[in-house]
């Protein structure tokens, strides 16, 4: 093999191992979704997506609330009141006694597969004319704004 030769092939050998590496990072990635039965999960007024069960504080943790008030005003305000009548989305009054907490999250987290298989977010979509994008919350944020919801309807039975 000549300098050129030997560059070329020095060459695909390095381009093989960096794709090799990429391949394996796919793989042993985190686990992927754990299986459920959407159908079950739909039924038990769950909604559908990552989210199977919820574990509620009792009282509220006000870190949480604070953490998800500001992303409320930062990314769901602009469609959403606090009290009174439906802006673009619902009002979230009352919502944690209307849905169930697994429900909310996976409307957050899931929202376009709910808006495709859950009856109950069809039937919002139907009454709204306007589909909530999805803006890919992280579960971790989702639940932070679950902990404000709370919060507001607590406040909101106070009034
Ligand atoms: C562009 C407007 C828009 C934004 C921004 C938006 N939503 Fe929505 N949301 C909607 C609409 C509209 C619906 C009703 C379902 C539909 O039509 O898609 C809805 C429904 C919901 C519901 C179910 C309400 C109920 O009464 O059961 C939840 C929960 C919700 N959104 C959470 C959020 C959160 C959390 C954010 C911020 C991260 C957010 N939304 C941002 C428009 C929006």
């Amino acid at each position: 093999m000549n300098f050129i030769q030997k560059s070329i092939f020095i060459t695909v050998m390095l381009l093989m191992i960096v794709s090799c590496g990429n391949d394996k990072k796919e793989v042993s990635g985190p686990p992927t979704v754990k299986k459920v039965d959407p159908e079950m999960t739909i039924k038990e007024g769950k909604g559908i997506g990552e989210i199977k069960h919820v574990e509620l504080n009792d009282p509220l943790d006000p870190e949480m609330v604070k953490r998800g008030k500001s992303i409320y005003e930062l990314k769901c305000a602009a469609c959403h009141k606090l009290s009174g009548a439906r802006v673009v989305g619902p009002s979230w009054a009352g919502i944690t006694t209307r849905r169930k907490p697994e429900w909310i999250l996976n409307m957050i987290t899931n929202v376009d597969m709910m808006l495709e298989k859950d009856p109950s977010a069809q039937k919002l979509l139907e009454e709204c004319l306007t589909r909530m994008p999805n803006q890919n919350v992280s579960i971790g944020d989702a639940r932070d704004l679950l902990e404000f919801m709370y919060q507001n309807d607590a406040d909101n039975a106070g009034k």
